[in-house]
């Protein structure tokens, strides 16, 4: 029996909620390692519709949820989540949430900076969820976070906060936005902490009397590999690291409790914000995908942008994240279509090369090879095992595991949980 990691290989949105959902439901513990409330996901289970942003999925399914240290803490965002899903009926308590105390705090500062530097940037923004992520992370970085540990000990706050307020007060002036008191930030902390505090914990002592218990464990990934600060299309990420080595040091585990590492990929490619994106569709058929695939950002509801699937950028994500098999989600949405294309290489200044380039210029500029196949008419929405699919759309999924080199350990065929077609179960791996 293994623990199993999910993280998504493209720009993110490939349909997690669905498959952590699905893993949840059989595992005992969920555990969010990276990034914060940029991420969201909606989970539909009976009649209730939860949208998560920062809550670990297994909270939907009674199961214990733990927000590890790599996760920034919005604590009125958290708040905000936790009383909306017990007004839905769950109950959250110390005892079903745990928050790593080392966690940092995403403070009003950081989203007031993180939105007035896009604001300066104009044509060359990022295109970032404006939350306030970006600064939190390099204030943990910078020695200057605010962590939750924190907030029960008065006299640190205290120094601390002139050394974050020297460093944003001085940013934001000079960027013309307004500024902060430090009246204003402790009068923030005294309202939160009360209610914050009660949850937090050593997640990692937690975690490793699970884990000797031989409790099952869910790592749930947030964002994606093409969105890493290391190995994504920087500087056009987010600022974690989002491939599943993180799982560990973002929870405070070893690298061997990792376990099978589910990639989740849908069967074509979208992004939300800015930045480089070969295989993107002006047409009308990436306008269908669009509209089939309902494919608005879940945190903004900015449409996101449509293209068709890159085996080259997601054989890239599966090796730099450790990729054991992936989640093929979505595939119903190519349903229809004519002909299918796939982005087996790009083409850069005249010379064809089999993977993507690190600097923006050149990721900026490359074209990509497309390979075609004929499409399907039939449906595969609702499929739950291999004999319902048509042949063409087998010969699809083939060809993919064979681009990406890693196979298809399940096939999602719709929003509904039970349309799912195993071919492994990462648990028993
Ligand atoms: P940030 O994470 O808010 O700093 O945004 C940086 C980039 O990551 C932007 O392009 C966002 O649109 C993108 N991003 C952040 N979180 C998600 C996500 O959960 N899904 C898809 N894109 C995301």
């Amino acid at each position: 029996m293994s623990n199993v990691t999910v993280i998504g290989t493209q720009w993110g949105d490939e349909g997690k909620g669905k498959i952590v959902d699905w893993l949840a439901s059989r595992a005992d513990i969920v555990v969010r390692f990276q990034g914060g409330h940029n991420a969201g996901h909606t989970l539909v289970v009976g009649e209730q519709v939860y949208k998560l942003s920062l809550l670990p999925s297994g909270l939907v399914r009674g199961k214990i949820g733990v927000i590890g240290n790599g996760v920034v803490v919005d604590p009125c965002a958290l708040m905000i989540e936790i009383d909306r899903v017990t007004a839905q009926g769950l109950t959250v308590t110390p005892e079903t949430l745990w928050i790593a105390e080392n966690a940092p705090l995403i403070l009003p500062v950081h989203g007031a900076l993180d939105r007035a530097r896009e604001a300066a940037r104009g044509d060359r923004k990022i295109g970032t969820t404006g939350r306030g992520i970006g600064p939190a992370y390099e204030d943990k970085v910078a020695r200057r976070a605010i962590r939750i540990c924190d907030l029960a000990e008065p006299e640190t706050l205290d120094w601390k906060l002139d050394e974050v307020l020297l460093h944003h007060n001085t940013l934001l002036a000079g960027l013309g936005a307004d500024t902060f008191t430090k009246e204003e930030l402790k009068a923030f902390l005294a309202e939160i902490t009360p209610r914050l505090l009660p949850y937090s914990c050593a997640v990692w002592d937690r975690l490793d009397d699970a884990r000797r218990a031989g409790r099952r464990i869910l790592f749930e990934g947030a964002q994606a590999v093409m969105l890493d600060v290391d190995h994504g299309t920087y500087p056009f990420v987010t600022s974690s690291n989002t491939v599943a080595a993180v799982a560990a040091s973002g929870s405070g585990v070893g690298p061997n409790s990792v376990g099978f590492v589910l990639g989740i990929a849908k069967a074509y490619t979208t992004r939300v914000g800015e930045g480089p994106f070969p295989s993107e569709l002006y047409d009308a058929v990436g306008r269908t995908l669009g509209e089939r695939g309902h494919e608005f950002g879940t945190v903004t509801g900015r449409p996101r942008r449509c293209g068709w699937f890159d085996a080259v950028l997601v054989r890239r994500a599966c090796r730099v994240g450790g990729v054991s098999g992936i989640a093929l989600t979505k595939l119903d949405v190519l349903d229809g279509l004519e002909e299918i294309a796939i982005c087996v290489g790009y083409e850069l200044d005249g010379e064809k090369i089999t993977s993507f380039p690190s600097a923006p210029g050149a990721q900026a500029r490359v074209k990509p090879i497309f390979e075609t196949m004929p499409g399907w008419n039939e449906t595969t929405a609702g499929a739950r095992s291999w004999a319902e699919l048509p042949a063409q759309a087998i010969k699809y999924v083939r060809r993919i595991e064979e681009l990406i080199e890693a196979p298809v350990t399940l096939l999602s065929t719709s929003p509904e949980r039970d349309d799912t077609i195993l071919m492994r179960d990462p648990f028993e791996d």
